[in-house]
């Protein structure tokens, strides 16, 4: 069933949300990345909270960086790749997310948990669901869980359990249909009633 009728296509960068050296997230965020580019209609892009170094003598809108600020104004959804740590999320991804507000109100994010127990980064995703809701993102229902990311990808970053192609499949065509409705409902639909 073809069911949109909006040709345009959708920008779901895939935030990568861990500056540790040898960090497994990165191979995750780099399959996540693939799987989007191969999708018909998507553009993606890797933003590594690395790269982005924010300043960390203040905090919020107040220390924003503007290529980060620029590439979230302009994404219809956002997939954030979330290592967990003592089964929250890493402080910097934190202070990263907090540098926008405007950029995420009514767009959909999808959450991929990284984890080195077998729980795939279950903790980490319900301790950041209320944190994305303040931020005026809207998740959805399919997570992506990475258990015992170590072991899931040979030393070239290449998947080794092809379960996960199915899973994030599953993951990323519920995100698309979730950015397609919102960009639908913020171009389209009033707030006044
Ligand atoms: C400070 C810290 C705390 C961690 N806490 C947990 C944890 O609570 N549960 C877990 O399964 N793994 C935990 N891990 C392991 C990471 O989840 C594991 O390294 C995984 O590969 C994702 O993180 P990475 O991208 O940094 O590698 C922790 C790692 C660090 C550095």
């Amino acid at each position: 069933m073809k069911s949109d009728t909006d040709e345009r296509g959708l920008f779901i960068p895939v935030i990568l949300g861990t500056s540790r050296m040898g960090r497994a997230s990165e191979n995750v965020a780099r399959f996540v990345v693939r799987h989007l580019a191969a999708m018909p209609g998507i553009e993606t892009h890797l933003i590594d909270v690395l790269e982005l170094a924010p300043r960390i003598d203040g905090a919020g809108e107040e220390i924003k960086i503007p290529a980060f600020s620029e590439l979230c104004m302009r994404a219809d959804a956002f997939v954030l790749v979330a290592p967990e740590y003592n089964h929250g999320y890493p402080g910097l991804l934190k202070h990263v997310l907090d540098t926008n507000l405007k950029e995420y109100i009514h767009k959909a994010v999808g959450i991929c948990g990284v984890s080195a127990g077998n729980f795939g980064g279950t903790r980490v995703i319900e301790n950041l669901l209320p944190v994305l809701r303040e931020l005026g993102l809207v998740t959805i229902f399919w997570d992506g869980n990475f258990s015992a990311a170590q072991k899931l990808f040979d030393a070239a970053g290449q998947l080794l359990d092809p379960a996960y192609v199915r899973r994030i499949d599953k993951f990323a065509k519920e995100l698309v249909w979730m950015a397609k409705v919102l960009r639908y409902g913020r171009e389209r639909v009033s707030l006044e009633v």
